[in-house]
């Protein structure tokens, strides 16, 4: 589709229970190409949907001409901030239909799940991802800012982004992992 159209009619919207079905479909579509994936992102989203760490308005479904194209999903996590835990959010997993990619979705999901974290009182919103992909939208590494994971990954994967001014005074520690993040095998989702 022309890209004028695309945007006109690519509509963003908080996802409901009659779209659950279609939202498990569209992430194992689109991570099932990716040599990284884990096969288990859809988990991930459903166990983070029975969550407490869930928030309705930041679980946000794109659609074009009402067929459901996009998905992305931001929840609250917390840092262990020695002194007390800090409850943050964390943008994972974002999915876009293979037929659909590289025409600005993901952007337009992102943003606007951005948009909607600003309205909130988290301070930060983290990712682990691309720093490729991820800073155009003011993603930047979180290891200088005392942020980091407790296991495993890359620090530079890891990057985090202010919701409000003076928010990086308030906020470093390791990256807790909520018991929905993992399977029942206590493997990361
Ligand atoms: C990553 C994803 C959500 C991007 O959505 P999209 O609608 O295709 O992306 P957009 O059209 O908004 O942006 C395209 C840009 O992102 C870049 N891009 C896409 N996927 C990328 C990736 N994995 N790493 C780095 N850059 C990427 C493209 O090169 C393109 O850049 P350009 O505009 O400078 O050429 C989508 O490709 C997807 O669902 N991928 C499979 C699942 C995945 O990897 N999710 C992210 C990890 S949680």
């Amino acid at each position: 589709m022309e890209k004028g159209m695309m945007e006109k009619n690519l509509t963003i919207r908080p996802e409901g229970k009659k779209d659950y079905m279609a939202i498990r479909r569209l992430i194992q579509d689109a991570f099932d190409p990716m040599p990284f994936s884990t096969g288990k992102e859809w988990q991930l989203v459903e166990s983070i949907r029975a969550s407490k760490g869930y928030i309705n308005e930041l679980a946000l479904v794109a659609e074009l001409g009402g067929k459901m194209v996009g998905h992305v999903l931001v929840s609250e996590i917390a840092l262990d901030g020695k002194t007390s835990m800090i409850p943050v959010l964390i943008l994972s997993p974002v999915s876009v239909s293979p037929e659909f990619q590289r025409e600005g979705i993901g952007q337009k999901l992102c943003q606007r799940a951005i948009e909607e974290a600003r309205k909130t009182d988290y301070p930060v919103m983290i990712v682990i991802g691309d720093p490729r992909y991820y800073q155009r939208f003011g993603f930047r590494p979180a290891f200088p800012e005392g942020v980091y994971l407790p296991f495993g990954f890359e620090e530079e994967y890891l990057q985090m982004m202010k919701l409000e001014e003076n928010a990086l005074e308030k906020v470093s520690g390791a990256i807790q992992f909520p018991p929905w993040f993992f399977d029942a095998r206590g493997e990361l989702l």
